[in-house]
């Protein structure tokens, strides 16, 4: 078998139950504390990931905890955080409608705690680059720290930029991630960044925001433009009442993604009368009263 093993210094996911969880990293010499005894890390270190662990004094307390390898997911709902952070739910969206993949090239702003920018990071590498923006020097220290912890320090640069009034010069960007109060503001800027073909994401806590984007995705031509909330249900599984979990989140934000096209005038047609053209909501041309659209 071709386990992973665990390293000095390496992050680990460390479970007592379903409510007891702790992400933290295993520094040789040292122990995590709980109220249910002490996790000697040199227990740990040198173990697959997946093993299991027993809290000392062994005779007085002697509690197995689960030693699991972090995802990102993990990385998200436990690091330290300053600002709302994203969801692992909405970032899967993220990732899947703006196809980022290793070697993708993005910017982002702001990076606020850092979690979505950890997730970018993650999924870029390891030649992939993420630029990352805030005005907010707390943010900025905050999203430095967690992105040092996930050793990410050569795949993500997180800097000081006002991504709406600054001159961040940019060029062959897969993809703008836009986690701000008015990514609408942005997105005339950015699409200077961007590769034909590539994508700008915005995420936005109301609707208000993501009409704003729409309609700014629009007016500077943008296609495929798409609003999406996403919501999850964590299911409960019992033998004889098995339903949906009573408690979930019940909204985070709208996603609005746009693509950058290269617009021709059609050279065959332009001897028809011109109707006039206007676009759908979502970007598609459409013939007729713009007022029916
Ligand atoms: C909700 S937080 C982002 C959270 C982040 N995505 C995360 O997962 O931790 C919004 C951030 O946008 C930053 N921001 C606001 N306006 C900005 C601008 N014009 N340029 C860059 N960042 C901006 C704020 O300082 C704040 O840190």
């Amino acid at each position: 078998m071709n386990e992973e093993i665990i390293k000095e210094n390496d992050f680990i996911f460390l479970i007592l139950d379903e409510r007891r969880r702790w992400l933290t990293q295993a520094i040789s010499g040292k122990t995590f504390h709980t109220h249910l005894g002490l996790i000697d890390f040199d227990d740990v270190i040198g173990k697959p990931f997946g093993t299991s662990v027993f809290s000392k004094p062994y005779d007085e307390q002697g509690y197995k905890f689960y030693v699991l390898k972090p995802y990102p997911s993990d990385f998200v709902r436990y690091m330290g955080r300053k600002t709302q952070i994203i969801y692992p739910k909405d970032a899967g969206l993220i990732l899947m409608y703006s196809n980022i993949r290793p070697g993708s090239r993005i910017v982002e702003a702001g990076c606020g705690s850092g979690a979505l920018t950890c997730i970018l990071g993650t999924y870029v590498s390891p030649n992939g680059h993420v630029y990352s923006y805030d005005v907010r020097e707390k943010s900025l220290k905050q999203a430095t720290k967690n992105i040092q912890s996930a050793k990410l320090d050569d795949i993500v640069s997180i800097s000081y930029g006002d991504i709406i009034n600054d001159d961040i010069s940019h060029e062959n960007i897969d993809v703008v991630v836009l986690d701000m109060p008015t990514p609408w503001a942005a997105i005339k800027k950015v699409n200077k960044y961007l590769k034909l073909s590539g994508s700008v994401v915005s995420f936005s806590p109301t609707i208000e925001q993501a009409k704003k984007s729409t309609f700014s995705l629009q007016e500077n031509g943008f296609l495929e433009i798409n609003t999406f909330e996403l919501l999850l249900r964590k299911m409960q599984i019992k033998k004889n009442a098995t339903r949906p979990e009573t408690r979930m989140v019940g909204h985070s934000g709208y996603i609005t993604f746009g693509r950058k096209f290269l617009d021709k005038k059609n050279p065959y047609r332009g001897r028809i009368p011109e109707e006039p053209e206007y676009v759908s909501f979502e970007g598609m041309p459409l013939r007729g009263n713009k007022d029916e659209n």
